[in-house]
């Protein structure tokens, strides 16, 4: 059972890293000539597009980041206006990814070199981002919250997956584990 919402947050940026490796390999993979299957990679598209920003940012930017703007830390600037611009940047990212991963399935020779361009930004991307909310967000949060806000927060985290889907939540944290196997 999780102790706290930052707690839940950090054990689904473990899955969202999974992903990225996995999105390495098949840069270099590409890179080399190699081809990946245009069916998982769709599949990547929505658990970018479905656990990493509708269930984890979403939990981000509609409880958390609200929460904290509340207690009085500003909302822009260091470090949660930095956080809301990369989510955004992420958006724009995943979109591109999309793209390029239609073209690729439509014509590979062509399409290779795109796709594995524009995988190379998402993965530079997630971990810089991960490791602010880890190392500056998740202590700052434990700093500002006190002992009922934690729980308020937790609670919410709780109902939004309950809301979404724990089946779903699970299935792309599957998907997460098992992604290195298929690409
Ligand atoms: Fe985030
Ligand atoms: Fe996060």
């Amino acid at each position: 059972m999780f102790k706290s919402a930052t707690d839940i947050l950090e054990a689904e940026h473990v899955f969202i890293l999974k992903v990225v490796a996995a999105l390495v390999a098949a840069t270099e993979k590409l890179e080399k000539g190699g081809d990946v299957p245009p069916e998982t990679l769709r599949q990547v598209v929505e658990f970018l597009r479905t656990y990493a920003d509708k269930f984890h940012h979403g939990k981000e930017e509609a409880h958390l980041f609200a929460l904290l703007e509340k207690k009085g830390v500003p909302i822009s600037g260091c470090p949660l206006g930095a956080l809301l611009h990369e989510h955004k940047t992420g958006r724009a990212l995943v979109g591109a990814f999309a793209e390029a991963v239609e073209a690729y399935a439509k014509d590979r020779p062509s399409g290779r070199a795109r796709l594995a361009e524009s995988m190379k930004p998402l993965a530079e991307l997630y971990p810089s981002h991960i490791w602010k909310e880890d190392y500056l967000l998740s202590p700052m949060t434990g700093k500002v919250l006190n002992e009922a806000d934690q729980k308020e927060i937790l609670d919410k985290f709780i109902a939004v997956e309950k809301e979404l889907g724990e089946d779903l939540h699970r299935k792309w944290e599957q998907f997460a584990e098992n992604l290195g196997k298929s690409l």
